[in-house]
């Protein structure tokens, strides 16, 4: 897949470039392909808050808020996405600059774009095609998918419904032992680029809003890899170093450990043989209150150097955030509750929409600071906003 190049309308009072504008992110758009006249899937009227208003009401209060929830007092939520504002950007002049490339590759997989779909649980809850939507909608965008454990619909299933489009499997320790084992072998089998470790989840951080409403998954929830009742559960849930080469090995596949915040337990990561460290504070649904992951991706990337790529997520919500995090140091970012909102609006569409917008934003911010690449931009594109402490353990 070439890498995508993202042209500027050369009219400045039409910013957006209408449909065919060069910022509406076509990505992987089939030829002749046309989105619906709706603003939830026109990427050029992206509006996350609306949409989450939408998913909200079309879900309802319960499933709605196990989506939206964080752990304890919801510190680490709600600092999220003002910790990535809290940096501003230093714009770059007289550079030339008229097209962004925005393709590159993760772990050797070309992707369109640098924003893809964080691994996200349960998602016949918020649309009836699940995971395959999800498939269906970021192959579309040409953008990478991460598929949970706790995926209602099963690996390879999830593979079959987009075969082309890159994909990594989420690993959690939930189950018997022989049993992940199990999983991260069927996760090479079935054409996984890569296996990810989630390791900030030793127990379930005590969702208070979960509590409330007394959350329970309805019973006919279908959760495939998840085994049967007669698979005793883990001995302990909990990763150590010797687990990386391990599940490298039963899978045949790059390992990419998720839910790192602190620069030396990334090196730890990395000596431990990880091809990538992904930046995460698990949407705020872990510990709490946690450094925001804005804050803790310098360290990380200064830690890891060329040794590995990063990644991070966390309250990622314009493309300007994602900018953000390429000049701390990230190689691509993730969402989770933005590709909700889009499926559970939208179905494929909506997850399509909501990769594109942010695709398009991103492009559109980087050729006003004069970028072109994204694999190409400079840490000092960002500075600390006046009145906040920089970054630093
Ligand atoms: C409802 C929900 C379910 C999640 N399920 C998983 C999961 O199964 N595995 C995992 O590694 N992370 C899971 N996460 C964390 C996400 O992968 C990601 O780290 C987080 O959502 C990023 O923050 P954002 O939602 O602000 O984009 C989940 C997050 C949410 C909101």
């Amino acid at each position: 897949m070439a890498p995508q190049e993202h042209r500027r309308t050369p009219d400045p009072l039409h910013p957006a470039g209408g449909r065919a504008g060069a910022q509406t992110a076509p990505a992987q758009r089939r030829r002749g392909e046309e989105l619906p006249d709706d603003p939830g899937t026109r990427p050029e009227l992206l509006d996350l808050g609306a949409l989450e208003e939408r998913a909200r009401e079309l879900l309802g209060p319960e499933v709605a808020d196990y989506y939206a929830g964080g752990a304890e007092a919801e510190v680490t939520l709600r600092e999220a996405t003002p910790a990535w504002r809290s940096w501003r950007l230093r714009p770059r002049v007289l550079t030339g600059v008229s097209a962004v490339r925005l393709g590159t590759t993760l772990l050797g997989s070309e992707v369109a774009t640098p924003v893809g779909v964080a691994p996200w649980a349960y998602q016949a809850l918020a649309h009836p095609d699940g995971e395959r939507g999800t498939a269906r909608g970021a192959a579309a965008a040409g953008a990478l998918m991460t598929v949970s454990t706790s995926a209602s619909t099963g690996l390879a299933d999830v593979a079959a419904a987009e075969p082309a489009g890159p994909r990594w499997f989420q690993l959690y320790r939930l189950h018997s032992p022989a049993h992940t084992d199990d999983l991260a072998r069927r996760a090479g089998d079935a054409g996984y680029r890569a296996l990810v470790l989630t390791v900030d989840l030793p127990v379930f951080g005590r969702r208070l809003r979960e509590a409330a409403h007394r959350f329970a998954l309805p019973a006919d929830l279908p959760l495939p890899n998840r085994p049967g009742p007669a698979v005793p559960a883990a001995d302990s849930p909990v990763w150590t170093p010797a687990d990386v080469e391990r599940f490298g090995r039963l899978s045949g596949l790059p390992v990419v450990v998720k839910g790192v915040l602190r620069g030396d337990d990334a090196v730890r990561c990395v000596d431990a043989g990880a091809a990538a460290v992904w930046v995460s504070a698990h949407g705020g649904r872990q510990a709490d209150p946690v450094v925001a992951t804005a804050t803790a991706l310098p360290e990380v990337a200064a830690a890891v150097g060329d040794s590995a790529e990063v990644y991070a997520d966390g309250g990622i919500r314009a493309g300007s955030d994602v900018l953000c995090a390429l000049a701390l140091g990230a190689r691509a970012v993730f969402v989770g509750r933005p590709a909700i909102w889009g499926l559970a609006t939208g179905g494929a569409d909506g997850v399509r929409a909501v990769l594109d917008g942010l695709s398009a934003q991103l492009a559109t911010t980087m050729t006003l600071c004069g970028l072109d690449d994204v694999t190409a931009v400079p840490r000092d594109t960002v500075t600390p906003a006046p009145g906040t402490i920089p970054p630093g353990p």
